[in-house]
């Protein structure tokens, strides 16, 4: 896909990871239509940024444990339609295990991280013209390989996002294509000091955090390459080896 002046959803597009996709897209030549939920300084921050790129920006606040937004969000484009690309950063990492998570913890995880990917992206591929094609990024986690003991629902949430990638390929084959990111450490919990980068490093074979870079240009690479759907592609530094 040809991305310059393409509309591009990116779902928790205020700060970190979701920032950083934001701005490649916005490098990239694309307008964005910024999702945000609590952070809305973030948010007008981070739009007044690719605006200064040249770039149009949207922003669209909502709650995504709300089932029935996502017409609305994807609404939010405005004159900015049709949204051609649809990023699924947001997430929440919710710490629980399987023999303590009660039924609210279960209900944010899988709402958050599951359910509104899968209704975004049904209202996305409704919302598109005929014959114009489209692009879903979803960001999942390596470790729903490996899940997290102490992260249970999110862990299978985020595998559950693993399986919609390949059955959303599928389904909405050939005019949107679905492909996803399997992030290990990219960045530090907020609030999480050096001592602590130095010991997820220790556990990685490349030896660091990646940074959100290889997370912007992996998106660019999944976007812009029209072979490829259902793959889901890890940045984890090899850490999946060990
Ligand atoms: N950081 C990593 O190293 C890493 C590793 C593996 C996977 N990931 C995945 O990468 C993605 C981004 O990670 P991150 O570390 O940048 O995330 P983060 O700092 O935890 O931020 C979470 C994002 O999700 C949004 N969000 C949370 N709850 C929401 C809700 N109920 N409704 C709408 N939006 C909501 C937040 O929006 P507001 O701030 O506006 O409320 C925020 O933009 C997530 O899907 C995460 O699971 C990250």
């Amino acid at each position: 896909m040809e991305l310059q002046g393409v509309a591009a959803l990116v779902t928790g597009g205020a700060h970190r990871v979701g920032k950083a996709i934001v701005m490649a897209l916005a490098e990239a030549g694309c307008d964005l239509v910024l999702h945000y939920n609590r952070s809305v300084d973030a948010a007008e921050a981070t739009a007044e940024q690719a605006r200064a790129l040249g770039r149009e920006v949207r922003l669209v606040g909502a709650d995504l444990a709300d089932p029935y937004l996502s017409d609305e969000i994807i609404a939010g484009a405005g004159d900015l339609a049709p949204v051609r690309v649809l990023i699924n950063s947001a997430g929440v990492f919710l710490e629980d295990t399987l023999g303590g998570v009660d039924v609210d913890t279960w209900n944010q995880s899988m709402a958050v991280n599951l359910r509104a990917p899968v209704f975004l992206t049904q209202a996305f591929a409704n919302a598109l013209p005929d014959g114009i094609s489209g692009s879903v990024v979803n960001v999942s986690d390596w470790r729903t390989a490996r899940p997290y003991p102490d992260h249970f629902s999110y862990s299978v949430a985020k595998g559950g996002l693993d399986s919609f990638t390949v059955a959303a390929a599928v389904a909405l084959a050939p005019d949107v294509r679905v492909n996803a990111v399997a992030l290990g450490a990219i960045l530090p919990p907020p609030g999480k000091d050096s001592a602590y980068l130095k010991q997820l490093a220790q556990e990685i074979p490349l030896e660091r955090v990646g940074g959100t870079e290889p997370v912007s240009q992996a998106v660019l690479f999944l976007l812009r390459n029209h072979f490829m759907t259902g793959e889901i592609i890890r940045l984890d530094g090899g850490a999946h080896l060990r």
